[in-house]
């Protein structure tokens, strides 16, 4: 099997598509600066998926690199020396990026360096190596407030905030480049919703720095007792029970749906295929407190607080696109969401960062 280069690796989507492609048998080497991750999550890759984890120049089925996707000389170092070792990088799974709305309108030049520079970067190294297939991760913020729900792929590129802009700069920049030299280039923009939940086994999950931004690590912090209760932001939205609505994808279901874009890219003729990856099913806030309830048998405590600034009311995916390309869609339910993120939560309360595993 191949090797694969995946950047951001150690994050929340990447740790859970590590353990999905190393069940499938891929090798791997990972690429993280470590900024919003640490190295403990690809340990419990690792023993997830029963391999060794080898930082360095170290092989193995999991090689870890620390290092900034935006240091060329250090990307075109990895794809050498992966040549040279006779274990050519023949694609890259995209993750590295930064990924919170409020930050990016903060400090965009700093969105605009790490997710369109870094990507540029990317981009360059991988030519020049002959590495042409490439699984990007795009996200449904870049439909902004959409105008018609499901939203198919379809729909117009309209983001409402910097984090967005950095996402479909990236698509147009894949789009340019697979139209210089459309003989090569395979390359998939995959369109996530609204990820969430853990590894069933509870060692892998989502850890965010600081005080969470989004509504599922949030709740479960609640639920630890972490935090004293959850705001919910609006009650008063036009949906049937005043809150809003999302599609929730299980981040195990997502990493499937990577390995199928992959399999699908390399067993078709070079193209850009651009698709949401969702379930179809959307959830309100109220609804997710309660499917959270009923999983962990904790009282989630909550108040209706303010609408948040550039919240869409309903944001569902129409996933029949991924279908048909990709023979994939999700198969776990919000339930199981549930229960998943909670096992994790229960055994990491305060995330990675209080583990005695050394890195
Ligand atoms: P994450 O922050 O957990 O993972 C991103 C990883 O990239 C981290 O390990 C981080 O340390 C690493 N990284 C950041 N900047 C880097 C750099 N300059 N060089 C090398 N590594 C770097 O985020 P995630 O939730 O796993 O998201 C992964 C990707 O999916 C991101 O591109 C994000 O924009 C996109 N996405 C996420 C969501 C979501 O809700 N989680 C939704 C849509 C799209
Ligand atoms: N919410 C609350 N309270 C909170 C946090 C969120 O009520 O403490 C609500 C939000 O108002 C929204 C819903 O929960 O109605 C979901 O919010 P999230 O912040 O969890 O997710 P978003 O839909 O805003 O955005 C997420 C990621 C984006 C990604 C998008 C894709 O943050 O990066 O999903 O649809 F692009």
């Amino acid at each position: 099997m191949a090797r694969l280069l995946i950047t951001g690796g150690a994050g929340f989507i990447g740790s859970h598509t590590c353990v999905v492609l190393l069940d499938a048998g891929h090798d791997l080497t990972v690429l993280d600066d470590f900024s919003n991750s640490a190295p403990v999550a690809l340990q419990r890759v690792a023993e997830l998926a029963g391999v060794q984890l080898r930082s360095g120049s170290g092989s193995g089925r999991l090689q870890l690199i620390e290092g900034d996707i935006r240091d060329d000389g250090a990307l075109n170092q990895l794809f050498a020396t992966a040549s040279a070792k006779g274990e050519p990088l023949s694609g890259v799974i995209h993750f590295a990026g930064l990924k919170a709305v409020g930050e990016s309108v903060q400090d965009p030049l700093r969105y605009w360096d790490v997710n369109v520079n870094g990507t540029r970067a990317l981009l360059a190294a991988m030519e020049s190596h002959g590495c042409h297939t490439l699984v990007f991760s795009s996200s449904a913020t870049l439909y902004g407030s959409p105008n018609q729900v499901p939203i198919p792929e379809s729909a117009p590129v309209q983001p409402i905030n910097p984090y967005g802009h950095t996402k479909a700069a990236v698509e147009r920049m894949l789009h340019d480049l697979s139209a210089a030299a459309p003989d090569h280039w395979r390359i998939a923009c995959l369109r996530y919703f609204n990820p969430v939940g853990a590894h069933p086994s509870g060692r892998i999950g989502e850890a965010p720095n600081g005080i969470p931004n989004n509504l599922f690590p949030y709740l479960c912090q609640v639920a630890v007792q972490r935090r004293p209760e959850l705001s919910v932001f609006g009650g008063d939205w036009p949906t049937p029970d005043g809150t809003c609505i999302r599609d929730y994808i299980h981040v195990m279901d997502l990493a499937d749906g990577h390995r199928a874009a992959l399999e699908t890219l390399v067993s078709e003729p070079p193209q850009v295929l651009t698709l949401n990856l969702g379930s179809g099913q959307g959830a309100s806030v109220l609804e997710v407190i309660h499917a959270f309830e009923e999983a962990s048998g904790r009282t989630i405590p909550f108040t209706i607080s303010e609408r948040r600034p550039g919240d869409a009311a309903v944001t569902v995916a129409d996933p029949t696109a991924a279908w048909q390309r990709l023979s994939w869609r999700t198969q776990r339910s919000l339930a199981e969401i549930c229960r998943d993120g909670w096992i994790w939560q229960q055994g990491n309360p305060e995330g990675y960062d209080l583990d005695a595993e050394a890195a």
